[in-house]
């Protein structure tokens, strides 16, 4: 017989089937609540015990610090995988053979090219304008490129719009970047791999050779596969309430582009790189900073610190530590904030405050300072999070539509005025 979970409300009793995930998790299934209950309704912001779907793309045990896409450790897809080949698995669901992976890139790079006309929006962004907006918009103009609806019953329809997302955004990112430096659009090389052409579109220089160091591209393969994919975060969230009202994909991972902008969330790797930059103007003195961390009237908080889902180390975190320090060590780039970086770490990781809070390193607070030494302007680092995020959103996008997934719309416990008269204005 099922397990079910029993409510008491009112004083009669309800029973709700207590569903099981594959790693043994347990959900009590709630949807004839409102209807058993006449009205009742669970309240829980910020979805904190809120399960919002089943899913079978990312496992995560916050508690024990596991991070598993489709069910390969992401230890092990950081070592042996390579960022294309770990999108491929998100999105379909098995890692490819060698032909279904030629294809899949001989595929997007015939994709690789944005219609001549986005430059034009692109010259109406004034160089200030932050990347995460321009990027934001301009995957929301792919749209208006390619207007016609995805049919999501036709599989070839899903991989055509999929592949031209993958293809594009990393054209639109990298431009975005280039206009920002005021260099010459780059159009990118169909002889190179997924991560290399996207780097060189970045990067190259219209006067010299374009050559990328293998150490800053494994670097950079690392990190996108570490931000690939996350379960339901809030941008992927996003992505899939936006998608669940059959909004199509280019609007709806353009909707989570912004949701990953907030500094809670993606944004956070641009504020860890400027709190470490403010601490070591500052003298370097962190314990100053740990001070107004857990000064409860002071707003500020230790950027890349803390997570909603891990209360233990972010298995990412350690693996980004690691490729830092390598990174900055084959450069021979001696940044002094990542200095500050493990000082903070191993101050904030002794403090009571913190240990009680469970609040470890997040993915954000190393990924910066690779960022940094690879080149990439503070300002470029969120945009660099959503060129590995994409996958994922992706992935979600996909498997919340081909579910048939309800449009997604929460219920509310109204808390303001009950019916009153309308009183006409000149009696007010
Ligand atoms: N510095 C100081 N105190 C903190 C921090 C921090 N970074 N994070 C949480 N706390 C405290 C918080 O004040 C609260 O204390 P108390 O119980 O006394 O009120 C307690 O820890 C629990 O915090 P919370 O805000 O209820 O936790 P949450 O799950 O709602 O928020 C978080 C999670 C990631 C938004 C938060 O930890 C935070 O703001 N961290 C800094 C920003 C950051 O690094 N974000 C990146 C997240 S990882 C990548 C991603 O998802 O994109």
């Amino acid at each position: 017989m099922s397990e079910t979970a029993k409510l008491k409300v009112n004083g009669k009793e309800y029973e709700f089937p207590l569903l099981k995930g594959t790693e043994n998790e347990l959900a009590i299934d709630i949807k004839s609540l409102r209807a058993a209950t006449e009205g009742v309704i669970t309240l829980d912001s910020g979805y904190k015990n809120t399960g919002s779907c089943e899913s079978a793309v990312t496992f995560l045990d916050g508690e024990k610090g596991i991070l598993r896409y489709r069910g390969y450790s992401i230890e092990e897809l950081a070592s042996k995988s390579n960022f294309l080949e770990s999108s491929y698995l998100l999105i379909f669901g098995e890692l490819p053979t060698a032909v279904e992976l030629k294809k899949f890139h001989d595929d997007i790079l015939a994709e690789s090219l944005v219609d001549e006309d986005i430059k034009k929006i692109l010259d109406g962004f004034p160089k200030s304008a932050h990347p995460m907006g321009v990027v934001s918009a301009l995957t929301s103009s792919l749209i208006a490129f390619n207007p016609e609806s995805v049919n999501i019953e036709s599989s070839e329809d899903m991989y055509d719009a999929i592949v031209k997302l993958l293809a594009k955004f990393p054209v639109l990112a990298a431009w975005t970047l280039r206009k920002k430096q005021g260099l010459p659009l780059d159009y990118g090389d169909v002889n190179l791999g997924y991560v290399e052409n996207m780097y060189k579109m970045m990067f190259s220089k219209p006067n010299c050779e374009f050559k990328a160091n293998p150490v800053v591209l494994n670097a950079l393969d690392k990190l996108l596969i570490l931000h690939a994919d996350h379960e339901q975060n809030c941008s992927t969230s996003t992505v899939r309430i936006v998608g669940s009202s059959h909004a199509g994909l280019f609007a709806s991972i353009s909707a989570g582009i912004s949701a990953l902008w907030g500094p809670l969330h993606g944004g956070a790797n641009q504020a860890v790189i400027e709190m470490l930059e403010d601490i070591k103007n500052d003298g370097g003195d962190y314990n100053k900073y740990i001070a107004k961390a857990k000064d409860k009237n002071d707003p500020f908080r230790l950027m890349g610190f803390g997570h909603r889902v891990y209360k233990n180390f972010d298995p990412r975190a350690k693996i980004i530590q690691v490729a830092a320090e390598e990174v900055l060590a084959d450069l021979g780039i001696n940044d002094p904030v990542l200095e500050i970086a493990k000082g903070l770490e191993k101050v904030a990781l002794s403090d009571e405050y913190f240990k009680s809070r469970n609040l470890y390193p997040n993915v954000d607070f190393y990924s910066g300072i690779i960022y940094r030494a690879l080149g990439i302007p503070v300002e470029m680092f969120t945009v660099m999070f959503a060129l590995g995020r994409l996958p994922g959103w992706i992935a979600q996008w996909k498997e919340m539509r081909m579910k048939h997934e309800p449009i997604g719309r929460p219920r509310q416990l109204y808390t303001g005025e009950v019916l009153r008269g309308f009183e006409p204005i000149e009696k007010r």
